[in-house]
């Protein structure tokens, strides 16, 4: 690989950076650390364009860690709902916590490694970019650009690494690998790169091969099986009883519908559903049946249905409410 294609990479950046909530742009002071780990862990499994519009809103409601470390469990929640994997938001309170105890974020990898929620990735991405660390940050995007830079169509996770270690300038490691992801997500992109404009175009394998997009071969995929519950639609005086789900696992903490187990088999329904909710997690969908009335079970509260809003339901929740209120309409009009 010719030496400056690194230098090449981030000179696109500077005039191409996207302007996103969490990031400095280059030749700017480094963004604030508390920004970017927050940043990072939304990011871990949501879209750029969902999670900006959540990050100023969390950012205006806690401006700092120390903000965050003192901000209550089921507030902090329910700011989360409708972003998905909620064990994310689990471990950003502890790790807000004990950040706040220790006077502040690491600097290392390894010691940013060793908090609450952040993986190999994240321990790279706040090193380099909040503390400008030599740290090789490879997230989807940039195994992508290298893989497709260096002609590669099954490397191994640790082919990349090698890689994108040796491509890192150790002085610009932040914008690198910023410049990497915006290359991977604008242009070097799954599917109809935009060669003619990218910077790597006189130094790309995949490029010169004439079928770029079949670099890297995808991944196969396993079958997603599917899932069956029951949710319980408890109504009385404009009121809806609501439970909070055990604080591991799937939906964790989360205010939810009461109702059964998630089971690989159909259950019987006691009653013709109100509505029924497809929802489709990482690993399996569920296929949610919601019924009227039940046993309300001992531990939840009534909710108003008019402040429904307010308590942060996930999305499968929030789905199955819609669905039930919307029918409920309909039969008022009729
Ligand atoms: N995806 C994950 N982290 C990102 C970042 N810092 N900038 C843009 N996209 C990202």
């Amino acid at each position: 690989m010719p030496a400056n294609a690194a230098n090449r990479v981030i000179h696109h950046y500077l005039g191409h950076a996207r302007e996103l909530p969490w990031r400095a742009l280059p030749g700017e002071p480094r963004a604030d650390p508390y920004r970017v780990w927050l940043s990072e862990v939304m990011l871990q499994q949501t879209t750029v364009s969902t999670v900006a519009p959540r990050f100023e809103r969390f950012v205006a409601r806690w401006p700092t860690v120390d903000a965050l470390a003192a901000a209550g469990d089921a507030d902090v929640l329910c700011e989360w709902a409708g972003l998905g994997y909620y064990a994310r938001a689990r471990n950003l309170i502890v790790c807000a916590r004990e950040v706040a105890a220790r006077g502040g974020f690491p600097s290392s990898e390894a010691d940013l490694r060793a908090l609450p929620g952040i993986g190999d990735y994240s321990a790279a991405a706040i090193a380099a970019i909040a503390f400008g660390r030599a740290a090789a940050v490879v997230d989807t995007n940039v195994a992508r650009v290298v893989a497709r830079l260096h002609g590669l169509k099954q490397p191994s996770r640790s082919d990349i690494r090698a890689l994108v270690e040796t491509m890192t300038p150790p002085d610009q490691a932040g914008d690198f690998a910023q410049a990497m992801m915006d290359l991977g997500a604008t242009i070097c992109r799954p599917r109809a790169p935009e060669c003619p404009v990218c910077p790597l175009r006189e130094d790309c394998a995949a490029r010169a091969s004439g079928s770029p997009e079949e670099f890297p071969e995808p991944r196969v995929k396993r079958a997603r099986p599917t899932r069956h519950g029951i949710a319980r639609w408890i109504e009385r005086d404009g009121a809806l009883w609501l439970v909070r789900r055990p604080p591991r696992g799937m939906l964790g903490a989360m205010a939810a519908l009461p109702g059964s187990d998630w089971t690989d088999l159909v259950q019987p329904l006691p009653s013709p559903p109100l509505a029924h909710v497809r929802h489709v997690f990482s690993h399996f969908a569920l296929e949610l049946a919601v019924v009227s009335g039940g046993e309300a079970p001992d531990d939840g509260w009534w909710q108003p249905l008019d402040r429904l809003g307010e308590v942060g339901l996930p999305t499968l929740y929030r789905r199955a409410a819609e669905l039930v209120l919307a029918r409920s309409e309909d039969r008022r009009a009729a």
